[in-house]
C-alpha cells in the first residue's frame, strides 16, 4: 500500500529551507518558540500560553487506506496511541496516531460506510522560529505514514454503517441493568438491521479499549482491541431525540426535543486518571434552543463515572458556546479534551475555509472551559425533555454555566504565514482547511518547561477530493481538500496531565 515519502525531518527540513533560500536556518537552532509569539490568557488564577503554531502536515486528498476507499474525514477525531510519543534526542519527536473518520463521502446523501480507525505514524519535527517557511519546507514538520484499518463491528461480527437511521433496533433483554445489553439502537430500516454509526469522539483506554461517540444516538460506544462493539452508553432523555415523546434517531429532519440533527457527542475525551469520561455535545438540544443557530449555545458537557464497567452518569454542566459578531450565531463545538482539575479544551468554529461555505474563516479555536464554578445538573429536572435549561436560548437563571475563554487561535495571519499557510481566498491548497475536529495533547518533554504540551489538531475535509472512492465507487467532488493537521505549543499550568 502506498506510503507517503519519509524524509530524515531535520535533514529534509534543512534542504528545503537552503533550496528555498529562505533565511530561516539559524532559527532552527532553536530549542524553545521565539518569546514574541506567545499569547497569554488567565483562567482559574492561572497563567495559559499559546507559544503559536510549530508544526502542519497533510495528507493528499486522494490517499486510499488498505480497504481501497478514500482516506478521509479523519481529524473527525485523534488521539496519540498512548505511550508511543517520544523524543528522538536530536529535536524531533515520534509517535503514533490513531485517527477515526466520521460517515464517509455523504455529500448526495448517507451512504453504507463501515465505521473505522486508521494507524499513522508521525515525525514532529517543531519549527520554532519567526521567518516564513515556504510551504513546501512547512509540511515537513509534520510527516505523517499511513501504517493500517481496522473495520468496526458489532458483537457477532455485523458490519456498522454510515447509512441514516430511519427505524429502531429494540433494546435487548435486561438493558439497562445489563451493562452488555444494548438500549435501542439506531439502524438504517428493518431489513437492513445494521448499527447507524456518524463516529465524532475517541478515547482510548490504557487496556486497548477505547470509546467512541456518535452523532446518530447520541451514544457512547465501547470497542474491544479487535473493533467489536462492548458496550453502549446512552444518554439522560433529554438528550434523546425524540419526535413526539417518541425515538427517531434520523439525521436529515430534528426532532422535537433532544440533540438536533447532525449535533451529536461531537466531543470524547478521557480524563487524564482514565476514570471519567467526558461527552460534549455539538451545541443545545432542540428544547434548549437548538432549532436556531442564533439560540443554540447553551450546550451539555457530561461526566461518566466508568471505573465499574457500568458506566454512570456523574456530572452535567452547560457550556455557552461563543457566538459570531455579525449574526450571534453560534459556534458548535467539534472537539473537547480534559486537561483535569475541572478545565477542557474547546474547539469552537465556524464551517469557513477550504472546503467550507465561504474562504475567508472568522472563528476556529481551542479554547479553555473551565467548570469548577458550574451548577452540576445531572440527575435533576434538567435531564427530563420537559424542563429546558434554555428556552430561546436564555440560560435558566437557578444554573450557573462554565466559563468559557479565548485562547488558541488558528486562524492567525502571522502564525499560519509561518508555515506557507493563509486565511481566506485564493482557495488553493496554502488555505486552511474548514472544518477542524480533533483535539491531542503530548508533553513537549522539556525539563525547562515542565508544563508545556504539544496540541495535535487535524481536519475533517469531508472526503473531498477530484480522485475519490466511496464504498467501492469512484466519485469526483469537484476540489482537493487535503487531511490538514496543526501542532501548536503551549504552556498548561497545574492542570492533571500526565507525563510532567
Ligand atoms: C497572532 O500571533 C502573534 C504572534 O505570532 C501575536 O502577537 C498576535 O497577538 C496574535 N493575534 C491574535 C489576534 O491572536
Ligand atoms: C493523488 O494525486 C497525486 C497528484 O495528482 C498523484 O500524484 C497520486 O498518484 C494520487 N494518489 C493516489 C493514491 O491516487
Ligand atoms: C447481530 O446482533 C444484533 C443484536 O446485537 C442482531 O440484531 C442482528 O440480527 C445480528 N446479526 C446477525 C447477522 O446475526
Ligand atoms: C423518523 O423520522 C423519519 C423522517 O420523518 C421517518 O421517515 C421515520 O419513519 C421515522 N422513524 C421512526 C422509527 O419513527
Ligand atoms: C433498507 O436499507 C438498505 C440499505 O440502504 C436498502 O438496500 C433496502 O432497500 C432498504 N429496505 C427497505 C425496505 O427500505
Ligand atoms: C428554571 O427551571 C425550573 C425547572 O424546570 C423551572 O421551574 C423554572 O421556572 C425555570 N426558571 C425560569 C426563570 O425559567
Ligand atoms: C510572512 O508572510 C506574511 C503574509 O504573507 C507577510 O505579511 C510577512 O511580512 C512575512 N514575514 C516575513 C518575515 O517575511
Amino acid at each position: 500500500m502506498l506510503k507517503l515519502q519519509r524524509v530524515s525531518a531535520i535533514c529534509g527540513l534543512l534542504r528545503v529551507l537552503v533550496c528555498h533560500g529562505v533565511s530561516a536556518v539559524p532559527s532552527l537552532a532553536l530549542a524553545e518558540p521565539d518569546p514574541s509569539m506567545a499569547v497569554s490568557v488567565q483562567v482559574a488564577g492561572k497563567t495559559f500560553v499559546n507559544k503559536g503554531l510549530v508544526a502542519f502536515g497533510l495528507i493528499p486528498s486522494n490517499f486510499t487506506d488498505s480497504t481501497g476507499n478514500t482516506l478521509g474525514g479523519i481529524g473527525s477525531a485523534i488521539a496519540v496511541k498512548p505511550g508511543s510519543f517520544a523524543p528522538q534526542g536530536d529535536g524531533t519527536f515520534s509517535g503514533t496516531f490513531i485517527v477515526q473518520p466520521d460517515r464517509g463521502y455523504n455529500v448526495q446523501g448517507t451512504v453504507d460506510y463501515q465505521a473505522r480507525q486508521h494507524v499513522i505514524d508521525f515525525v514532529l519535527s517543531p519549527y520554532y522560529g519567526t521567518a516564513n517557511l515556504s510551504f513546501t519546507a512547512a509540511e515537513q514538520t509534520l510527516q505523517l505514514d499511513y501504517r493500517s484499518t481496522l473495520l468496526y463491528y458489532e458483537r457477532n461480527g455485523t458490519r456498522t454503517t454510515g447509512l441514516d437511521s430511519l427505524a429502531i433496533r429494540p433494546q435487548q433483554d435486561g438493558y439497562p441493568q445489563n451493562v452488555l445489553a444494548d438500549p435501542p439502537m439506531p439502524i438504517p430500516n428493518a431489513t437492513y438491521n445494521h448499527l447507524c454509526t456518524d463516529a465524532e469522539g475517541l478515547a482510548l483506554n490504557a487496556d486497548g479499549s477505547w470509546w467512541t461517540s456518535d452523532e446518530y444516538g447520541p451514544y457512547i460506544y465501547r470497542y474491544s482491541s479487535t473493533g467489536n462493539l462492548i458496550q453502549t452508553i446512552a444518554p439522560p432523555p433529554a438528550i434523546l431525540p425524540m419526535v413526539d415523546g417518541k425515538l427517531n434517531f434520523t439525521s436529515v429532519v430534528d426532532p422535537t426535543t433532544g440533540r438536533a440533527g447532525n449535533q451529536g457527542f461531537e466531543g470524547l475525551s478521557l480524563d487524564p486518571s482514565g476514570q471519567t469520561l467526558y461527552a460534549l455535545l455539538q451545541s443545545a438540544t432542540i428544547q434548549d434552543g437548538g432549532s436556531d443557530k442564533t439560540t443554540s449555545r447553551y450546550t451539555r458537557l457530561l461526566a461518566y463515572d466508568i471505573v465499574n464497567d457500568m458506566p454512570t452518569l456523574a456530572g452535567e454542566w452547560v457550556v455557552p458556546l461563543p457566538i459570531t459578531n455579525k449574526k450571534g450565531n453560534t459556534l458548535a463545538a467539534s472537539e473537547m479534551h480534559s486537561l483535569g482539575n475541572g478545565l477542557f479544551l474547546v474547539l469552537s468554529r465556524d464551517g469557513d475555509g477550504h472546503g467550507g461555505g465561504d474562504d475567508h474563516s472568522s472563528y476556529k479555536q481551542a479554547d479553555l472551559v473551565d467548570i469548577t464554578g458550574a451548577t452540576d445538573i445531572h440527575n435533576t429536572v434538567f435531564d427530563s425533555p420537559t424542563s429546558p435549561i434554555a428556552v430561546n436560548g436564555v440560560l435558566n437563571s437557578s444554573i450557573t454555566a462554565a466559563t468559557y475563554t479565548s485562547f488558541v487561535n488558528y486562524i492567525n495571519d502571522t502564525q499560519l504565514a509561518r508555515f506557507g499557510l493563509h486565511n481566506g481566498s485564493p482557495a488553493d491548497q496554502t488555505l486552511i482547511d474548514a472544518k477542524w475536529e480533533s483535539l491531542s495533547l503530548e508533553s513537549a518533554h522539556d525539563p525547562a518547561y515542565p508544563n508545556d504540551y504539544f496540541l495535535f489538531t487535524a481536519s475533517d475535509n469531508d472526503f473531498i477530493t477530484m480522485d475519490g472512492i466511496s464504498v467501492g465507487v469512484p466519485y469526483n467532488a469537484g476540489l482537493n481538500n487535503d487531511n490538514q493537521f496543526l501542532v501548536f505549543r503551549l504552556t498548561l499550568p497545574d492542570t492533571n496531565l500526565p507525563g510532567r
